[in-house]
């Protein structure tokens, strides 16, 4: 596989591709990449013929007293992972080529990326979309995979994607999870061995909040309470848990058709995020 850190470089690349007639997948990644994000290039791979993956920690996706600074950077050992999953090309660039001045233009999805993590997080999406959209310029790719664990990112990128007329097919990616159902990510390194076995605790309460919407519980406010109480006893502190639009991720009190049941939390000092699905019929 080969590493490119310029932006000079990746589009030469993409350009010889693009003469051959290839198409191209794109998987945007902060690195510290775990068998989740593998999964991603996998997708990809079933998408397009070369495959592209960025490694780049977003300074302006982190809040002012977030984990930005010891945010894990492995490089060598995301390469190793990259090279193994057959990627093509990697684009790793310093802070100085994605913002080689003081950056006065922002992409800001109205409404989308108010609510769940926004709320908690002011301008966190603004961060993303403004980088995502840099990084769709950079790469052109045809396609691109994002993991469904963020479900609000992904929500805002395919908005952002369809109000701005990018051509890319946006890919939404299922969850991979431990074998104890906790959501795989990067920030799961910052958990004890008993805190992970903890965490299992986050997607029980999705999936009986799941269940019992199946099967027939409508008092969502009551199920709020119940998922949230759960969560404080197994020792979270609970930023919010919310049954949501899925499309809209405005949080619903009553049946809705496509829901989002949504949790953000944090145990010790790791803010931990997952989300289930469901759709159910409005009359019931
Ligand atoms: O999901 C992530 O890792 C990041 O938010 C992304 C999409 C790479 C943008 O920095």
């Amino acid at each position: 596989m080969k590493t490119v850190h310029n932006i000079v470089e990746l589009r030469q690349q993409i350009h010889d591709w693009r003469q051959g007639g290839l198409k191209i997948g794109f998987v945007p990644t902060m690195g510290n990449l775990h068998a989740g994000h593998i999964s991603l290039i996998d997708e990809a791979r079933r998408h397009a013929d070369k495959v592209v993956a960025s490694i780049f920690v977003n300074p302006t996706q982190f809040g002012p007293s977030e984990d930005f600074d010891s945010y894990p950077r492995t490089l060598e050992a995301d390469s190793e992972k990259l090279g193994m999953a057959h990627c093509d090309l990697l684009f790793a660039p310093p802070v100085e080529e994605m913002y080689p001045e003081k950056n006065r233009t922002w992409v800001d999805v109205d409404e989308l990326g108010d609510h769940l993590c926004g709320a908690s997080r002011p301008g966190h999406f603004r961060g993303v979309s403004t980088v995502v959209s840099k990084l769709l310029n950079i790469v052109q790719p045809d396609i691109a995979c994002f993991g469904e664990k963020d479900f609000q990112q992904l929500a805002v990128i395919r908005r952002m994607v369809q109000d701005l007329f990018f051509p890319v097919e946006i890919i939404g990616v299922a969850t991979a999870r431990e074998a104890n159902g906790l959501a795989l990510s990067s920030r799961n390194g910052y958990l004890s061995a008993e805190q992970k076995d903890r965490a299992a605790a986050i997607y029980a309460t999705l999936q009986d909040l799941k269940a019992r919407i199946q099967g027939g519980e409508r008092d969502f406010p009551a199920l709020v309470k119940l998922g949230t109480d759960k969560l404080r006893q197994a020792g979270f502190d609970v930023d919010y848990l919310n049954i949501s639009n899925a499309d809209t991720l405005i949080p619903v009190s009553s049946p809705d058709s496509h829901l989002v049941i949504a949790v953000a939390a944090k145990l010790g000092g790791t803010r931990l995020i997952d989300n289930v699905t469901l759709s159910i019929a409005c009359d019931q």
